[in-house]
This record gives C-alpha cells, structure tokens and sequence, in this order.
C-alpha cells in the first residue's frame, strides 16, 4: 500500500480484517518493522484520539514520531498557487511539503473541509499535493472529505460486537450548533456499503450527502421508521452538502437528538459515534453511559486501524 485515502486504499476487507485481530492479539508483534524509520504526523485542525491512537500505533512499530501542528508553532502556510504573497502566510505548501518529506518515511495529514468551497473540498486539494509532492507515502488523518482511520475502526467494531453475519446499521443525523464537514458519515457510508451490511442513513430533507458515497444505502427522511429493527446506531451531525446551502447548518432541532425511547425501537442496537461529541445535542447522557454505548472500544479500535494501515505502508517502502 502507497497510500491511504478511501476503502479503497484498503484492499479486501477480511484480509484488513483479519490483519486488525492479529494485531490486536499481539500489537507488539511487529515492532522492528518500523526501527529507524520516521512518521511525520501534520495537524491542520484539532485532534485527541487521532493524535493519540496514530501515535502510539507507529510506536508500536518500533516508529520515531514528529507530530507538526501546522497552526501552532508553524509559519502559516498559503495553500492556493499563483497567489500574491502579500498577506500573512509567510510559505507555500509547495515548498514546505516536500521539506516536510525530506524528514520522514511517512506522512499522515489532518485537513479539513473549509466548508466554503464545495468544488476546492472535493477535490481534496491540501491532501492530494502531499500525495503528489512530499515523496513519502501519506495517509488521511482526516481529509475534506473522507475520514477513513475512524471508519476502519468503526468496522472492527462492528464485526467484534455484531451477532448477525449482516446487522443493520443505521447512520443518523443529529443535531449541533455548528457546521461540521461531510467527511465522517461519507466515509462511514463508504465502507458500510462495502462491508454489506444492510445500511440505512437517516437525516432530515436538505441534509443529502454526495451520492458517490451513499450509493447502495437506503435512505430514509423519517427517523423513527429507520431505527426500527437496527443493530448498531450511528449518530453524527453534518452540514448541507447540497447547493446553495453547502456548508450550512439548516437545523439544530432537537428532535433527532438519540435518546433511550428511540433506541427503544431498535432491535437493542450498540449506539456509536467517532467522538467527540456533543452531550444533549447528538445523543443524551443516559444512552452514551449506557452498557450498549460502543464509544470508547470504538474509540480504542482507532490505535488498530492506524497500526494496520502504517504497518501495510512500512511493507511497502
Ligand atoms: N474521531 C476523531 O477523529 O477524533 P479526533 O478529532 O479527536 O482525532
């Protein structure tokens, strides 16, 4: 593997599967694969787990780690060309990625949606010219539009909690004060749909994400009605994606909150989320503390997924 971006990066998927358990039976197992090698890990936005668990999944391959916050410490970079320079971005991406690569074997990068720019977004233009320019493989600690490390832990987590060979699963929206990006439902819609469950996503009308990903989803506007008969619940909260409102935030109504009486009309679903999240806006105290909340194993899954993914990139340098 040269690079990971999308399931598609992953290959067959009970292979990566299979992969995740064995490392998970062992994480030390292959912890000289990565000896003097370096993993350059380039924050553009803010993370816990993804920091955390990435880390220590390259030090469990016996990987040296720089961890970059691009906004913290960093001269601001200009990440458009034929730009005028005048302002107060002091260096070009053109030139600090490939310096970047210079430092490393490997670069993981977190970048986000701006949320203004729908065509600049999905074109996945700070992520692709690392790929493009750095020389080293990269991978996606979240990208504009795809979050593919949560959603290969997310499917571990299914296949370890699941006692069906297809559950349902049911992504929800719900509601927050703020415009997120697409990237987390798009890539879990992705990787769902190619893992076969039955998939079902649910999300108030003006809220339709890219088809590209949803493609072999059903989709249902009445929530109660998707819910019903679910093994896992995934709520998550994104902005519109459909023009003229991309980027938007069209509802906060607490209506599609999940709560105990909704999932009480689910075949006794494990409830997710890819944290963080917002307490009493997306889901409430008492289901994300209940015994079927799947947040923290999902959460420790992410370690799993990065060790895979590093270890596939390690093999291949
Ligand atoms: N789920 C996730 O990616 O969390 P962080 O933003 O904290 O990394």
């Amino acid at each position: 593997m040269r690079q990971f971006i999308s399931v598609a990066d992953i290959g067959p998927l009970d292979k990566a599967l299979a992969e995740a358990a064995m490392i998970k039976q062992d994480r030390f197992a292959f912890t000289g694969l990565g000896r003097n090698k370096t993993l350059l890990m380039i924050f553009f936005n803010s993370s816990l787990r993804t920091r955390l668990s990435t880390q220590k999944a390259a030090m469990n391959l016996g990987m040296n780690v720089i961890v970059l916050d691009v906004n913290q410490g960093a001269w601001k970079l200009e990440t458009e060309r034929g730009v005028i320079m005048d302002g107060d971005k002091a260096e070009h991406l053109l030139e600090a990625i490939p310096v970047m690569g210079s430092y490393c074997d490997i670069i993981g990068v977190r970048s986000f949606a701006g949320l203004t720019d729908k065509k600049a977004d999905y074109e996945e233009t700070v992520i692709s010219q690392f790929i493009k320019y750095s020389g080293r493989p990269v991978f996606s600690m979240e990208a504009a539009t795809r979050h593919p490390l949560q959603s290969f832990a997310d499917l571990i987590t299914i296949e370890e909690y699941k006692t069906v060979e297809r559950p349902k699963v049911v992504m929800t929206w719900a509601p927050h004060p703020k415009a997120l990006p697409q990237a987390v439902p798009n890539s879990f819609a992705e990787w769902m749909t190619a893992a076969d469950y039955d998939f079902v996503i649910t999300h108030p009308h003006g809220y339709e994400l890219d088809p590209a990903f949803t493609k072999g989803a059903t989709i249902e506007y009445d929530q109660r009605k998707a819910l019903e008969g679910a093994d896992f619940v995934y709520a998550k909260n994104w902005s519109a994606y459909t023009d003229p409102n991309y980027g938007k935030v069209l509802s906060t109504d607490r209506a599609w909150t999940v709560d105990a009486e909704k999932m009480g009309l689910t075949n006794n679903a494990f409830f997710m989320h890819c944290l963080p999240v917002r307490r009493n806006m997306i889901v409430t105290d008492d289901v994300i503390e209940s015994e079927r909340s799947l947040v923290i194993p999902e959460a420790a899954n992410r370690e799993i997924s990065a060790q895979v993914v590093i270890k596939r990139l390690l093999e291949n340098l």
